[in-house]
C-alpha cells in the first residue's frame, strides 16, 4: 500500500540521481506519469528508460525560457501538469565562509536553488489553476531551515528563499487547490552528503552522527517517500510547510 498518483503527470528536475532518481522511481511505481528534467543527459535517459511512460528533457532549469517551453510541451502532449518537484539544486563546488565565497557563487546558487524553481512555479501555476488541482514541492534543505554544516552562505540563503517562496505561493494557490510546500532533507548518502563528510575529522563525523538522532545517514528513498505524499490527494491539507526527513535532526 502507499500513495496512489494514478493518471498524474508530474515534472521532476535533478532526476538523474539520488534524490530525483528516487523521487521518479516512487511517483512512477505510484503510477504517474513523469517527466524528468536534468543537465546529465545520459544518466537521465537512463533512469527515465527504467520507468513506464514519461520522458526525459535534458536541459539546464535556470533558464526561465527553456522552463517556461517545458512545461507548455508536456501541458500540449498529456493535456494537464499535476505535480512539479524542484529537485534540482546543490552547492555547485561553492567554498565555505563569507571570506572565500565570490558574487559569481552567489548568483550560481541563487540561480539554481531559488530562482529555477520559481521560474518552473510561475509556468505551472496557471495551468493547475485552471485544472483546479496541483502540488508543487521544492527540495530544501537543513541549512534553510537553521543554518548550513557546509558553512556555504548562498546555499543557506537560498535553501531559506525556497521556503518563503512556497509559503507565499501557498497562499495564493491553496484556494484553488494548488498546495505548495518544501521537503527538507536532511544528511542523506550522496555524492553532497559523502563530500560533505569527508571534509570532516573523524571526530567531527562521529558528532555529526550523535545530532542525528537516528544515528545514520538517510536513503534518498526516504526522501521519495514523503515527496509522494505531499504530491498526493492525501496531503489535501498540508499547505506551506517543510516537512522534514533528516532522522530527528532538527526538531521544531
Ligand atoms: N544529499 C543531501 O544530503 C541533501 C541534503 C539536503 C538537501 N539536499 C537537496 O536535495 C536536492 C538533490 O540533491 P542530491 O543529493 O540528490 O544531489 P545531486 O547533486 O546528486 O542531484 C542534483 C541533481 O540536479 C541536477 N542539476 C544541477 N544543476 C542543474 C541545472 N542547472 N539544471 C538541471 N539539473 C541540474 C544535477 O545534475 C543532479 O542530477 C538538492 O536540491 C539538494 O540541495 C540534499
Amino acid at each position: 500500500m502507499g500513495v496512489e498518483l494514478k493518471d498524474r503527470v508530474a515534472i521532476v528536475t535533478g532526476a538523474a540521481q539520488v534524490i530525483g532518481e528516487a523521487t521518479v522511481l516512487k511517483l512512477a511505481e505510484r503510477g504517474a506519469t513523469v517527466v524528468g528534467v536534468d543537465v546529465l543527459a545520459d544518466r537521465l535517459s537512463g533512469v527515465m528508460g527504467s520507468v513506464p511512460g514519461g520522458f526525459a528533457v535534458p536541459m539546464d532549469v535556470t533558464d526561465a525560457e527553456a522552463d517556461r517551453r517545458l512545461v507548455q510541451d508536456v501541458h500540449k502532449r498529456y493535456g494537464r501538469v499535476d505535480i512539479l518537484v524542484n529537485v534540482a539544486g546543490g552547492i555547485l563546488g561553492a567554498p565555505a565562509g563569507i571570506e572565500r565565497i565570490s558574487i559569481k557563487d552567489w548568483h550560481r546558487l541563487l540561480d539554481l536553488n531559488l530562482h529555477a524553481p520559481f521560474y518552473l512555479s510561475l509556468a505551472v501555476a496557471p495551468i493547475m489553476k485552471a485544472q483546479k488541482w496541483g502540488r508543487i514541492i521544492t527540495v530544501g534543505s537543513g541549512a534553510g531551515r537553521s543554518y548550513s554544516r557546509t558553512g556555504i552562505v548562498p546555499y543557506t540563503a537560498a535553501k531559506a528563499g525556497v521556503m518563503g517562496l512556497m509559503r507565499q505561493l501557498g497562499v495564493e494557490l491553496a484556494p484553488h487547490n494548488v498546495l505548495c510546500n518544501v521537503v527538507s532533507p536532511g544528511m542523506i548518502a550522496s555524492p553532497l552528503g559523502r563530500v560533505e563528510m569527508e571534509r570532516r575529522t573523524e571526530e567531527e563525523r562521529a558528532a555529526v552522527y550523535s545530532s542525528i538522532a537516528v544515528k545514520r545517514m538517510g536513503d534518498p528513498m526516504e526522501v521519495a517517500n514523503v515527496i509522494a505524499f505531499a504530491a498526493s490527494e492525501e496531503a489535501s491539507y498540508v499547505v506551506g510547510q517543510t516537512l522534514t526527513v533528516d532522522g530527528g535532526h532538527w526538531m521544531f
